[in-house]
């Protein structure tokens, strides 16, 4: 965006009624303000818009031809610029015109499928420990939790972190004889993931098992895990057209569908596809992830807030705000242009939160009433996820009333007990919590990553702000190994040295 448009819409921000005056003035502001669609029912109308802004912010996106980039997207043209890489997990969704890409995929999400059920009709198999992390665990991680209602596989337990007790808290209670391990890496070689799969090796290789038949692997780096040792069948591929954290629609979400299975994972596929298609489709003004992209840009870049707080109203997807803090950070926490040029504004925002209602008796009272403005974004379901439908309209009530406590706020009573109000919200309600319904809204999220990073102009699909630290760390390794701290980490070296003599004592 140029300089001038956004000082444009920084005068605008300022200049703006507060939420309460806005909705008092203009009976419409509902309608204008939200959308429906792909059975998700989006109320942006208390967010810190008026009309000038929503018309101007309107105006970027078609300037940008969000629906252009969309296309070129689907049509596997470079969209990472500096990697000259396609990004192409629409394939999975069979969204697109990359016919060989989408051919690809197809045949790919084909052999997982009939893995997986082979795994599902195992009647020696009781578990299933997916090894993965980032992109690798997060997706499969949240959905198995998502969709618990429709598990009917096997257990499916995650590790991800080098913590020793991560791997210890997964294989409680299991018999290394009856679970499976699938290796999920794109690279193979990501240094916790290698790690715990040699450790689920020795556990199994302890119990006599034979472990490459217990072994799945799902990679892009297929020889790299044939020469680990993975059996050439039960190794499961996808390109380096799918970046780790819009994995989840490929072979990544095997873990998926070992539990909920290939009928209800289709589904999921199809709900993602109808947002793909959306995506193109729907003029701007009721384009979800379009307006949900330009809303998190606003709250960022315009009125400079720096934080999101995301608030599922829903136990079962109490995960999304890990999974949304990769796909969101690691794509646009960028501070150079895709040009290279750096950026005069801020990027991605701080994602953060937790399940509500629990946040309310945590955090919430900062939100009401501290000095920082954070926008929180709601996200629920219209029909109850459990067996009690009055805790359910419980639950709603009380996300309802913290939207309009933020905005509407309390003047009057004491300095104490006021709220100052005004403060931003999005409300997000899924028509239920289904496959096909959860694959959309993951599809909108993805979509509307790609939008903020058109918008900040950054390229959202690279990751380099990774690498420096995982190079270090292998150093760093190196010198717990040896005990003797390098001369190269100057800042650590003091700190090293204490942690090395207290290992000695
Ligand atoms: O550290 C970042 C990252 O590279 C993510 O982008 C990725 O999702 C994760 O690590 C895991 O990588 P891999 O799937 O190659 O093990």
């Amino acid at each position: 965006m140029n300089t001038d448009s956004l000082t444009h819409m920084r005068s605008q921000a300022t200049q703006m009624a507060t939420i309460a005056e806005m909705f008092a003035k203009d009976a419409s502001r509902a309608d204008w303000l939200t959308v429906d669609s792909c059975g998700i029912h989006a109320d942006f109308s208390r967010q810190r818009i008026n009309r000038p802004l929503f018309d101007a912010l309107l105006k970027e996106l078609a300037l940008l031809d969000v629906a252009g980039k969309f296309a070129r997207m689907y049509a596997g043209d470079v969209m990472n610029v500096t990697e000259e890489r396609a990004v192409l997990h629409v394939a999975f969704r069979g969204t697109g015109t990359a016919e060989k890409e989408c051919e690809l995929a197809q045949a790919q999400l084909h052999s997982a499928f009939s893995l997986a059920q082979d795994i599902r009709s195992d009647d020696s198999v009781d578990a299933v420990i997916n090894i993965g992390i980032g992109g690798s665990d997060l997706g499969p991680h949240m959905l198995v939790k998502a969709l618990r209602r429709f598990c009917n596989g096997p257990i499916v337990r995650f590790v991800s972190n080098i913590d020793p007790a991560d791997f210890d808290e997964a294989i409680e209670g299991l018999d290394p004889q009856r679970t499976v391990v699938v290796v999920s890496s794109k690279t193979f070689t990501t240094l916790e993931t290698m790690h715990n799969a040699e450790r689920a090796r020795a556990w199994m290789q302890d119990a006599g098992v034979n472990w490459q038949d217990r072994f799945v692997a799902t990679t892009a780096h297929r020889d790299t895990a044939l020469a680990w040792g993975i059996a050439p069948h039960r190794c499961l591929e996808f390109y380096d057209w799918v970046g780790g954290r819009f994995s989840v629609s490929s072979v990544i979400g095997f873990p998926v569908m070992v539990a909920v299975g290939e009928e209800a994972f289709q589904e999921f596929l199809h709900g993602m596809a109808e947002m793909d298609a959306h995506a193109v489709q729907a003029p701007l003004e009721k384009n979800l992830p379009a307006l949900h992209g330009a809303l998190w840009f606003m709250n960022s870049v315009i009125h400079q807030l720096p934080t999101v707080a995301v608030v599922p109203y829903s136990h079962d997807l109490g995960q999304l705000p890990a999974f949304l803090q990769q796909l969101v950070m690691e794509s646009n926490g960028k501070g150079v242009e895709s040009s290279g040029t750096a950026v005069a504004h801020a990027t991605s925002p701080v994602v953060w939160g937790e399940a509500g209602t629990n946040g309310q008796h945590a955090f919430f009272q900062m939100l009401h009433q501290g000095t920082q403005v954070v926008p929180v974004e709601f996200v629920s379901t219209v029909v109850p996820m459990g067996h009690d439908a009055l805790a359910h309209d419980l639950l709603i009530a009380n996300m309802f009333a913290q939207s309009e406590a933020l905005a509407a706020g309390r003047k009057g009573v004491s300095s104490h007990r006021d709220f100052p109000g005004n403060r931003p919200s999005s409300v997000l309600m899924l028509d239920e919590l289904t496959p096909r319904r959860v694959g959309s809204l993951l599809a909108m999220y993805e979509h509307s990553v790609a939008v903020q990073g058109w918008l900040m102009g950054v390229n959202s699909f690279d990751q380099f702000g990774v690498e420096l630290g995982k190079e270090l760390a292998i150093d760093a390794a190196h010198s717990i190994s040896q005990g003797a701290a390098l001369t190269s980490q100057t800042l650590t070296h003091p700190l090293m040295n204490w942690f090395l003599e207290k290992k000695r004592r």
